[in-house]
């Protein structure tokens, strides 16, 4: 199969309906999309993807209005958080209504739902007129792609069209929260921080890691893992440990850090702004990937704003696979 790159947003909706699989734009990471009410684009996608079949999938709306249509039991601040985040990069796990497939919530009675940002996709769902499952569109544990190019080197010629939207302008995945009798609970740390939800929804609790059948498979133990070895900690720790010759370092900025000769460094935000940290950090670990260093070494950020997601990412990347 030949993958075809574009902006052709009907040629997109006519593969959808026909139960094909393409690869849309979001703003946090590029989805391999297809029917989420459709077994057989769904089954299409844990194909594609190797994905195994307790990790479920997220189930893209074009808006509030429509979540009525797919779950029941809506909490008060479910709405007050898709009153507040949505079009944006938040995942609510709700009770799913009996018609969306068990398949795609892998038997689980919820279902993760957003409505993401990006224009292209949105006018997709609003032609399509079903909800469309979207995964991140990489093989499975490996990092997320945050362009077309991304989705093609690795995609290409086992999907027949990727709609290119640009880069992605927040670059991680989404948050994914869901709701208990005791209060909101967050599943995966993501694109809108701990610090914006709790504004709206007092105290949040978060789920610790945790390895094998996980509520959450973004919860992982190794997840978002490149191919080269990639060790996380404090930059005199890792300097410490691991020789200059054959390393590549990862950080925010390198302002104040002692980086000894021969270590090759990339800083994702010179001017130490986290949102623009978090949309580079992928496209650096791909690039890094393709480099010719031998391991990277990436530094702790800080444990605010999205830091704290990116600082989730690069320790799943740095767990050895099981
Ligand atoms: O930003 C994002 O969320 C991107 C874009 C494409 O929207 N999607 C994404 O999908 O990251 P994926 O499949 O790579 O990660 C989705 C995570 C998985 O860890 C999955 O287990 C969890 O969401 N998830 C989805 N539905 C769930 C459910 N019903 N219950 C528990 N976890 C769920
Ligand atoms: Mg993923």
């Amino acid at each position: 199969m030949k993958t075809g790159i574009g902006t052709d947003v009907d040629f997109a909706a006519e593969i959808l309906i026909k139960g094909g699989l393409v690869a849309v734009p979001t703003e946090t990471v590029y989805g391999l999309a297809g029917n989420a009410l459709n077994e057989v684009a769904v089954t299409e996608i844990f194909k594609v993807k190797s994905r195994p079949a307790f990790d479920p999938l997220i189930v893209h709306v074009s808006g509030a209005d429509k979540v009525a249509t797919y779950a029941s039991e809506i909490p008060e601040s479910a709405y007050q958080l898709m009153e507040s985040f949505w079009p944006g990069p938040l995942t609510l796990l709700l009770k799913k209504k009996p018609f969306i497939p068990d398949l795609v919530t892998s038997g689980s009675d919820l279902v993760g739902l957003r409505h993401p940002v990006h224009p292209i996709t949105n006018r997709l769902l609003s032609i399509v007129e079903f909800p469309l499952a979207a995964p991140s569109a990489n093989p499975f544990g490996y990092v997320s792609p945050t362009t077309a190019k991304h989705v093609e080197d690795q995609l290409g010629g086992l999907i027949p069209y990727i709609l290119d939207g640009g880069p992605c302008t927040v670059g991680v995945e989404s948050t994914i929260v869901g709701f208990r009798e005791s209060g909101c609970i967050i599943y995966r740390l993501g694109g809108i921080s701990v610090e914006s939800i709790e504004k709206i929804t007092g105290k949040v609790k978060m789920i610790s890691d945790q390895n094998n059948r996980p509520d959450a498979p973004g919860m992982l133990t190794s997840h978002y893992a490149p191919g080269k070895p990639l060790f996380f900690g404090l930059p005199d720790e890792l300097f410490r440990e691991y020789p200059a010759t054959g390393s590549a370092f990862l950080c925010l900025s390198a302002k104040g850090i002692d980086i000894p000769d021969g270590i090759v460094f990339y800083e994702l935000s010179s001017a130490g702004d986290l949102d623009e940290a978090s949309r580079n950090l992928f496209s650096v670990i791909r690039k890094l990937d393709n480099s010719d260093c031998e391991r990277i070494l990436a530094s702790v950020f800080p444990e605010q704003g999205l830091g704290r997601a990116i600082n989730d990412r690069l320790k799943r990347a740095s767990a050895k696979r099981e």
